[in-house]
């Protein structure tokens, strides 16, 4: 469990090799700017298990890589005991909404509340889109969107 004065906060997709692994670097980033890395903990993961175990999209990566930010991460399906430990699960799209919430149904007295991570858009653009079959400029909107997310969540959350 989290130490006192910690939050958490998990990503979501469909497959966890393009957006959220971007969110999570994107995040840890602005974390770390701030000087609160200390003060979060954060992850991203699938809705799906098809990637299980992979880097994220090379797209993302060279996206990432692009803004001088770097990802270790490897795709990982979410479980139930998510639901329970994170305070925050920010997903991407209606559909990863509509899952994670029939999956957190099933997870007794789960705690974690599960968002569009476009809520906190400040241009009001609430879905982040799957980019696996756009191009490098679709790789960079999400990018663009979620720093402008990240910053909202975090100014709110402070
Ligand atoms: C974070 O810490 C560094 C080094 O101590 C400092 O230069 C910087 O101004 C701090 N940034 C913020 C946003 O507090
Ligand atoms: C990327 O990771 C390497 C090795 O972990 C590190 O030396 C480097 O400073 C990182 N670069 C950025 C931009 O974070
Ligand atoms: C990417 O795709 C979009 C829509 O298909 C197109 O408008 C745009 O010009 C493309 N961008 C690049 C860099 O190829």
């Amino acid at each position: 469990m989290a130490a006192e004065g910690m939050r958490s906060v998990l990503f979501v997709c469909l497959g966890n090799i393009c957006r959220s692994p971007i969110a999570e670097a994107v995040f840890r980033k602005l974390v770390t700017e701030q000087n609160i890395s200390d003060k979060w903990i954060t992850d991203s993961g699938a809705y799906s298990d098809w990637n299980v175990g992979l880097s994220p999209d090379a797209r993302a990566i060279n996206c990432l890589r692009d803004h001088g930010i770097n990802t270790s991460h490897k795709a990982r399906q979410i479980t139930n005991e998510d639901f329970l430990t994170f305070d925050y699960i920010l997903c991407m799209d209606e559909s990863n909404l509509r899952d994670l919430n029939r999956k957190g149904n099933q997870v007794k007295n789960y705690k974690a509340k599960i968002e569009l991570l476009g809520s906190y858009d400040p241009q009001k653009q609430l879905i982040i889109e799957d980019p696996y079959y756009g191009n490098d400029s679709d790789f960079e909107s999400v990018y663009e969107q979620c720093v402008r997310c990240h910053k909202a969540f975090l100014e709110k959350s402070r």
